[in-house]
């Protein structure tokens, strides 16, 4: 039986589904699929039904999950092999394995789940392009912000607009982080410490608080956004190592709250800016109140305007929840033969439709901290400079002397560009009287509603 362009329909009454890894995320997936059988099958007409779990290391059992008996393997090939089973789920993470487990899944036919980030934003084009040629779905709602549905809503919601810029908190740990760090005045390392402590941030947290998870899930969105893929080296990221308590509170006094964003925009032609760093936002803004461990992300688009989506990003059942969705939307494509939705193309390989700016060539506000001597004349070579390169300073603050004669002089500039801050930062740190180098976060007003 065949549906829409040959792809083969399957009629079933029931769907089965195998899943790979059962660490947290598994274990809630197989938690909703178990407890909500009937209620899924009300809500999508699919009987799912759960008939694999691998686990590398047996036996195993998670507290609330009351397994059929047979359902645990430690053999991945049970899975991804098993002619019986219809949706493969890979919640292994990393990439090495989980690659060229899904390969094999998709080669034999399978639908595919993943909450992978790191892997699709590795080798997103060519999984995609495999799972086209198999005309199989690989769905991967979970991969970012958790359990918010902004993977659907760019490929489906939003296929309509043309998307003019899109801000996201997509790491709880960052965010977690610099909540604390705000609303108690405490320094990175000391908050870094209690939340790993506390098991909130990873034993190794680098991916997280160098940026470099949320310059994967910025991939991904600027896939579905602008159809066009851009590589990880192509990013330019920063991560919140370097926030200091000192620039937490200053960015208070200016009635802003620092935040690590993911950022791409669509700027004059056909060029998207895309960036991870953090940001002053204006405290105002609905992403300033974004707090603790929660994701955001805001999306402005040409017709809907800007919206916000929120919650939490990551977590044993809000992850699920997203995973639970993107099987219900495998085995209707079992069921009916739909094949990947078309937004898809990009990753298969399709033409991009976007170039990407050079970080050189943004333009924007900035907020600077520079530590000085405490004499005359200072603030007017730094001024001069400045202004030699077309840089306009909006506001500054000088207090706080840091010991004999050093102060703190916080400015904020214009929108200016970032070629030119670069060109200026380097001859004022020339001048005798500037201790160091400077602190310089870029301001986003445009998140203010
Ligand atoms: N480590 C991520 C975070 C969650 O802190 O948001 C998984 O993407």
């Amino acid at each position: 039986m065949y549906g829409k362009e040959g792809v083969a329909v399957v009629d079933k009454s029931y769907i089965n589904v195998g899943i790979l890894g059962w660490g947290t995320v598994g274990t809630g997936v197989s938690k909703i699929l178990m407890n909500q059988h009937a209620l899924i099958a009300k809500n999508s007409g699919t009987d799912l039904n759960l008939k694999k779990i691998v686990k590398r290391t047996l036996p195993a059992t998670r507290e609330g999950v009351e397994l059929p008996a047979d359902c645990l393997t430690s053999n991945p090939a049970e899975v991804v092999d098993n002619p019986d089973i219809d949706i493969v789920v890979e919640l292994i993470g990393g990439v090495t394995e989980a690659h060229s487990l899904i390969r094999r899944a998709i080669q034999n036919g399978k639908h595919v789940v993943t909450a992978n980030k790191a892997l699709l934003a590795e080798h997103g084009g060519e999984l995609f392009q495999l799972a086209s040629e198999h005309q199989v779905s690989l769905n991967f709602e979970a991969s970012t912000a958790g359990g918010i549905p902004i993977i659907k809503t760019l490929q489906e919601s939003f296929a309509g607009n043309q998307i003019h810029s899109l801000y996201g908190i997509v790491n709880g740990t960052c965010n977690y982080i610099l909540t604390e760090m705000h609303e108690h005045s405490v320094n990175f390392s000391d908050v870094l410490k209690a939340a790993q402590d506390m098991g909130y941030a990873e034993a190794d947290p680098t991916l997280d608080v160098e940026g470099i998870d949320a310059a994967q899930k910025l991939i991904l969105l600027i896939a579905l956004a602008y159809r066009s893929s851009i590589s990880l080296p192509q990013l330019h990221v920063e991560g919140i190592t370097n926030i200091t308590a000192q620039e937490i509170q200053y960015a208070r006094e200016l009635g802003y709250v620092i935040k690590l964003l993911a950022i791409a925009k669509l700027t004059d032609g056909n060029c998207v800016e895309a960036r991870v760093h953090p940001t002053l936002v204006p405290e105002r803004s609905l992403l300033a109140n974004v707090g603790g461990a929660f994701n955001a992300v805001c999306v402005i688009g040409d017709a809907v305007g800007p919206t916000l989506f929120y919650g939490q990003g990551a977590g044993e059942m809000p992850t699920a929840s997203a995973v639970v969705a993107d099987i219900i939307d495998a085995a209707k494509s079992v069921q009916q033969g739909v094949s990947a939705p078309i937004s898809q193309a990009w990753l298969a390989g399709g033409q991009a439709e976007v170039g990407f700016a050079s970080i050189d060539d943004i333009e924007t506000r900035y907020y600077i901290r520079f530590v000085v001597a405490d004499r005359p004349g200072v603030l007017a070579k730094i001024g001069t400079i400045l202004g030699n390169w077309q840089i306009s300073i909006a506001s500054v603050i000088q207090k706080d002397p840091h010991g004999m004669d050093t102060v703190s002089l916080v400015m904020l500039t214009h929108t200016a560009r970032e070629k030119n801050m670069r060109a200026a930062l380097s001859q004022i740190y020339a001048l005798e009287e500037v201790k160091g180098e400077a602190q310089l976060i870029r301001i986003e007003e445009e998140v203010a509603f």
